[in-house]
């Protein structure tokens, strides 16, 4: 029986078989943040001479890839990405995911939008049938943090403050719990118009493209169009 890191090591693992030849020599990809994330750039780092270098999601995964020798750019720089990697608190069917736990969401979802395809890497754990059982991750202007508090919990949902949380962009998370969420992508630009909000954990309006999944049969690749129910 694999645990969760073997699991997680076989899919950051696989990520880098998928991605390797996508890398032309002058091509950045994006790097997301958390503990599969870190097991992917482990895993990528003795390939860094087939790439030019990746733009990251947030300081954490920055710090760890220069580490090992992988040059980080600033997005500002970046022009184009043929794909972004990152793992996902809880995805469903449809590669709707929650991201957010890190408290990166916001640089996630900033560096995936520039990326050509957004690649999910997780171990199988994080599939459900209805995202929401994961509180999700809302990050808020500090002085908007009570008002959008209400307008959450007028939702439906129960926000609670990410206590001694900063995020990298000096603001504040409040998770929401007991949200059943039936239309993500509807919920995504609800919350994201409540003034205050800079963005939220919900990746639906751009899910995924490809959900590579560690289960202890090996690892499956689910695309939006496969019938991905799993077996
Ligand atoms: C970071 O803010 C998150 O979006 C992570 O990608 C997500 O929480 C998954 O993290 P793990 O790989 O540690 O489960």
């Amino acid at each position: 029986m694999l645990t969760q890191t073997e699991l997680k090591q076989n899919v950051a693992e696989a990520a880098v078989q998928f991605v390797l030849p996508l890398l032309a020599p002058d091509a950045i990809l994006g790097v997301g943040t958390g503990s599969t994330a870190d097991l992917f750039i482990d895993a990528l780092a003795p390939h860094k001479s087939r790439f030019r270098g990746a733009a990251s999601s947030s300081e954490r995964s920055a710090a760890r890839m220069q580490a090992l020798g992988i040059q980080v750019f600033d997005l500002n720089d970046v022009q184009a990405m043929p794909v972004y990697v990152d793992g996902a608190d809880e995805v469903d069917h449809g590669l709707n995911m929650i991201k957010g736990g890190g408290g990166a969401l916001t640089r996630e979802k900033i560096v995936a939008s520039v990326a050509r395809q957004f690649v999910c890497i997780v171990d199988e754990s994080k599939l459900v049938q209805t995202l929401g059982h994961f509180p999700l991750p809302v990050e808020v202007i500090p002085m908007a943090r009570e008002v959008v508090a209400r307008r959450l919990a007028a939702l439906g949902g129960t926000p609670v403050l990410r206590s001694g949380f900063v995020t990298d962009n000096g603001c504040q998370i409040l998770d929401v719990s007991g949200l059943s969420i039936t239309a993500p992508a509807d919920m995504e630009a609800l919350i994201n118009n409540i003034p205050g909000v800079v963005s939220c954990g919900l990746f639906a309006l751009a899910g995924a493209d490809i959900l590579l999944m560690s289960t202890q049969e090996g690892v499956r690749q689910l695309g939006r169009d496969t019938e991905n129910t799993p077996s």
